[in-house]
């Protein structure tokens, strides 16, 4: 039996989520899988790995825990690897190109170069959970936001969910070409 490992790195759960999306359908299809936080990855846990999924969490450009992938490079070099990033605006409020980058940027280029595919996943935002440190940011980008003269969708999404205080545009069905493309690696 194939035996996936699903990394993720996670402040409020939503990238958590998207992993255990992912195994459960994985599961289904008689994939075994274990899901792990980043701050809990071993070399004996991925060496154990027919094939790792990894997604962190994006905070303004930087990716949630991806000084712990790093650190694991050589391992994570050495089987089948896909990658996610989870954002509020996920492919509503940037391109593709500009979401890799991110990745690039924290993750390595190695680890995206050797990246069978990489996705980009919409995800929530709960302002009355939110960190003292992250409600400032908050207010930042909010600020930055109605500059904006012409605005998108999600420029117009995260202003109103302020006013909301929980808005979650996270969704199962946005897993399915990742677990596509993973049951294909496994072969
Ligand atoms: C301080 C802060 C900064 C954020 N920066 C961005 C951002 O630059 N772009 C974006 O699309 N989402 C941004 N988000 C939204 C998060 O990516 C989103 O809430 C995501 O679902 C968090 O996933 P997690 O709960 O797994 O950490 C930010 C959220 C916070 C609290």
């Amino acid at each position: 039996m194939s035996r996936v490992v699903l990394i993720y790195g996670s402040q409020y759960g939503s990238t958590e989520r998207y992993a255990h999306w992912i195994a459960e359908e994985l599961s289904q299809a008689g994939v075994q899988t274990e899901v792990v936080a980043a701050s809990d990855i071993s070399p004996s846990l991925l060496a154990e790995a027919d094939m790792v999924v990894a997604g962190l969490s994006d905070y303004g450009g930087l990716l949630t825990e991806s000084s712990e992938l790093k650190k694991l490079v050589n391992q994570l070099l050495a089987q089948p690897l896909t990658l996610f990033t989870v954002s509020f605006s996920g492919l509503d409020g940037a391109p593709q190109e500009k979401l890799d980058g991110i990745l690039r940027k924290n993750v390595g280029e190695a680890l995206v170069d050797h990246a069978n595919g990489i996705f980009h996943f919409r995800g929530a935002l709960d302002h009355t959970r939110l960190s003292l440190k992250h409600k400032t940011v908050m207010i930042g980008i909010r600020s930055a936001i109605a500059a904006i003269p012409k605005k998108s969708v999600a420029n117009q999404q995260m202003l109103d969910s302020f006013s909301q205080k929980t808005v979650d545009y996270s969704s199962p069905e946005a897993c399915a070409p990742l677990i596509q493309l993973v049951r294909e690696n496994l072969g």
